[in-house]
Parts: structure tokens; sequence; C-alpha cells
């Protein structure tokens, strides 16, 4: 059998297929900052990425959403050439300044009626619609009362989920909160990589706080309003491993943890912060908050990309990176997804699961028409088989979306980072699929197969 340097049972596909199982839900990911461009069109307000990315040196190249993938108008296109991968459901975000460009108040019709036509195009083609309400584009108008450090901005986006809700829920397989509010709170707010830029611990920890509160509120609000559909959140989530066996590593390895993972599983699923000595800053919480916060939810998802290396040592001890890295310097740890899957299974009472995200950046050459990205192929290969494997170990993984459909606005990277299964070339919004984009239809044609066949023999 070939080596594949994963440690967790090797299987070959239709093992792996076979341990899915037949209802396993097949999907690709985007969001809308990152793909939808006509930033400034049909009455859409500034978020604070178009904010963010005008600012000299925050992303690369002076790169900005303004244009992306043009998906706003090429939606159609992109919606067939999601069916033609053949999968079952495509997780899609809804950009918040552009239902409601202020945050508060006043509805945007035509910014509606692009979800409607959207989601209405997924049921026509039979794609099941997942949707997330929050993925990182904050109304600019919000963040200039304050943005998620206040307490209000998570009353504001209740309100703007039961918009949402009441409008489309029906229509909706599911619908996800918040997107990673990890990356908003310290990538956003602590680190300031990414909008709105701050530098601020104790605000950081304040906004968590506000973003699981949102969180709360906006499934309470739509259940109170009668949206039927299935309510959840995504974090994105990594194993953890001690540099060594030292106690150092093994208190930074527990820290990392914590913050990472606990910080927002321990309030969703236990009503509690989690206490660690490493963890310096806590939010203001009022009475409540917490219960609220601990609302029962109908799945959670996970985007995995690369483990957390913990080494507490100067200079830091780097991970080995057997497997090597991505693009984006990431490193390839498939077993990282089956041990954080068994972790979180055993530590959690946990709804049913997805994968809402995992990929690789690779560098994609366009050539003739093609491109070879057989180091995707081998990344998706890997992290389906640690994903069947956690299904063998009894962890209730329902799905799996490839992250992501095409390449596209990548953050603080710009475009030069490609996550697709589709390659896009920005000068002429020309879609290519990868070779990857066909391993994963064929893939996914197989399972498909193998389970009418398995339907026929039942
Ligand atoms: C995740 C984000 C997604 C994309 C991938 C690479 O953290 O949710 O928007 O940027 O990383």
């Amino acid at each position: 059998m070939k080596k594949t340097g994963l440690s967790v049972e090797e299987m070959n596909e239709a093992q792996m297929q076979s341990a899915l199982g037949p209802e396993f839900v097949w999907g690709v990911a985007t969001s809308a900052y990152q793909i939808e461009g006509a930033a400034s069109e049909d009455g859409r307000g500034e978020s604070i990425w178009d904010v963010f990315s005008r600012q000299s040196g925050k992303v690369l190249n002076g790169d900005s959403g303004q244009t992306a993938c043009n998906h706003y108008h090429l939606w159609k296109e992109d919606l067939d050439l999601i069916k033609g991968l053949g999968v079952d459901a495509y997780r899609f975000s809804f950009a918040w300044p552009r239902v409601q460009p202020q945050g508060r108040g006043a509805l945007n019709p035509k910014g509606l009626d692009f979800y409607e036509r959207l989601i209405d195009g997924m049921l026509e083609r039979g794609l099941q619609p997942h949707g997330t309400l929050y993925h990182w584009d904050l109304p600019q108008h919000l963040q200039e009362e304050g943005g998620w450090g206040l307490r209000t901005t998570a009353e504001h986006f209740a309100n703007y989920a039961e918009v949402i809700g009441r409008k489309f829920g029906d229509r909706l397989t599911s619908l996800a909160t918040h997107n990673e509010p990890w990356c908003t709170a310290v990538l956003g707010n602590l680190t300031g990589k990414f909008a709105p830029g701050y530098r601020d611990p104790q605000l950081a920890a304040q906004v968590s706080h506000h973003l699981l509160l949102s969180h709360g509120l906006a499934v309470k609000a739509m259940r109170a309003a009668g949206v039927r559909t299935q309510f959840g959140i995504v974090l994105n989530q990594s194993s953890v491993s001690a540099a060594t066996d030292s106690a150092h590593d093994r208190a930074k390895a527990q820290t990392e943890y914590c913050s990472f993972v606990r910080w927002f599983m321990d309030p969703i699923f236990r009503g509690v912060y989690p206490q660690d000595p490493g963890i310096a800053h806590y939010p203001d919480i009022r009475a409540g908050d917490m219960e609220v916060i601990h609302t029962p939810i109908d799945f959670l998802g996970i985007n995995y990309y690369t483990r957390i290396w913990a080494s507490a040592s100067q200079p830091e001890v780097p991970p080995p990176k057997v497997l090597g890295e991505s693009d984006m310097g990431w490193e390839i740890y498939p077993d990282g997804l089956f041990e954080l899957l068994k972790d979180v299974n055993r530590d959690y009472k946990l709804p049913p699961v997805f994968i809402t995200e995992n990929g690789m950046a690779c560098v994609d050459v366009l050539r003739d028409g093609k491109v070879e990205d057989q180091a995707r192929i081998e990344y998706l290969r890997m992290h389906l088989q640690s994903v069947a494997n956690a299904r063998q170990a009894g962890v209730d993984i329902r799905g799996y979306f490839y992250w992501s459909l095409m390449d596209n606005f990548e953050w603080e990277s710009g475009y030069a980072k490609r996550f697709g299964l589709v390659h896009v070339d920005y000068s002429t919004q020309k879609r290519t699929l990868k070779r990857s984009a066909h391993w994963y239809r064929e893939m996914i044609g197989r399972h498909k197969g193998e389970v009418s066949m398995g339907h026929k023999n039942a």
C-alpha cells in the first residue's frame, strides 16, 4: 500500500466511501466578500474589509474585494459550475452590508433580491443551500460606532439574523451564525492582521464574548420567530502538539488548545469559559449571557487546515512538516483532523458535525488550459481518510465542504494564494477546472455509485 504518512488507519477508497456512509453530504464553500465583488453596486454598504483593504500595507499588493470573482454578476455560471462538480451542497455567506447597508435599520431590497436569486438558483439545480450570516464583513457603519467591542452590535446582529431567517430560512438546509469567530476576535483585534486591524488584547476578549453572545441571541431570535432550518456555528479548530515532552511545551500546548478550541466550545456546549493560567484576558460578562450562548444548536461546523505546534523555547522548535506545507506555509497534517474530532467528540456532547472548510493553497500554474494540482488531490484524499476514520471512531460527521470552490480574495494575502478547485483568471474572470476538481467530481460520483449499488443490494 502506498505510504501516505498518515498514522490513522489507511483505507482504500471503497473502504473510505463506505465509512463515510450513504447519506454523506459533499460540498464546496465560499464567502461573500471573497467572491462577490460589486462592492459599490445596487446599494451595498461598505464593510470593514473595504475600508481595511484601502489602508496601505494591510493587504498584499493593495488588493481588495472590489471586483473579486465578480460572482455577484456571474452567479448563474458559478452555480452551474458547482452543479457540474456533482456535489450535493453549497456553503456561501450573506454579506450583511449588502442586506442592511448600515448594519441596522433600512434593508436593501436589491441585496435581498440577489440572495433570493442565488438560493432559488441552488434549489433549481438540486443543490442544498448552507448559509452563513457572518463571514467577517461587518458593516463599516457599525464599526464606526464601536463594532464588536459594543454589546449593541450583538443585538443588531440578532435583528439582521431574524431578517435573513424569516426571508430565507425555509429554503436553507442550514444556517450558521458565524464563521470562525476566533479570527474576528484575534486576527481582527489582537494581532491586527485582519479588519478592523486593532491590537488590544482586552478588546479581543470582549469581541469574542460579543460574537458568542450574538450567536446565541441570533439563534434564539430566529427560533422565536418560527424560522425552521438547522442552526449552527462554524469554528476553526486544530489539534495541538507540544514540540517536546517538556513541562513548558506541554503547558503551552494546553493554553493554545484552551484559547483556540475550548474558548468557543466551552461557552457553547457547557455555558462557561475555560480557565487556564496562560490566558490573561477575560471579557466582561453580564448575568444571563452564558445561558444565551449555551443555547442548543443543531449542528457544529468545523474548519480544519493544519495543527498548532506549541513550543515554549526560544528559538522555537519548528514543526517537522513530514508531509510538507501548503503555499500558506501551513503544515500538512491530516492526522490532526482525526485527533481533533476524536477529542472534541470525547469532551463535548456534540450535535451532528460538518467539516465546513478544509483545503490547500498551492502554487497553481495554468498551462494549456490545465492546472495539474496533484498536491491538492493528495491533501484532500488524506483529510477525507481522517474524516472517514473519525466516523469509524464514532464521531457523527455528516458532510464535507472543500475550501474553496474557486480561487478568491484570500484576505491579507489578496489574490496571491489559490485555494480553489477551480482556477480563476482575474483579468478575464475565466474559470478553469483544475485536476483536483475533476478528481473531486469523480470521487463523489463513485461514492454515489457505491451508494446506489449499496441500496440495490440492501
Ligand atoms: C478560513 C476562512 C476562509 C479562507 C480559508 C483559507 O480561515 O474561513 O475565508 O480564508 O481560511
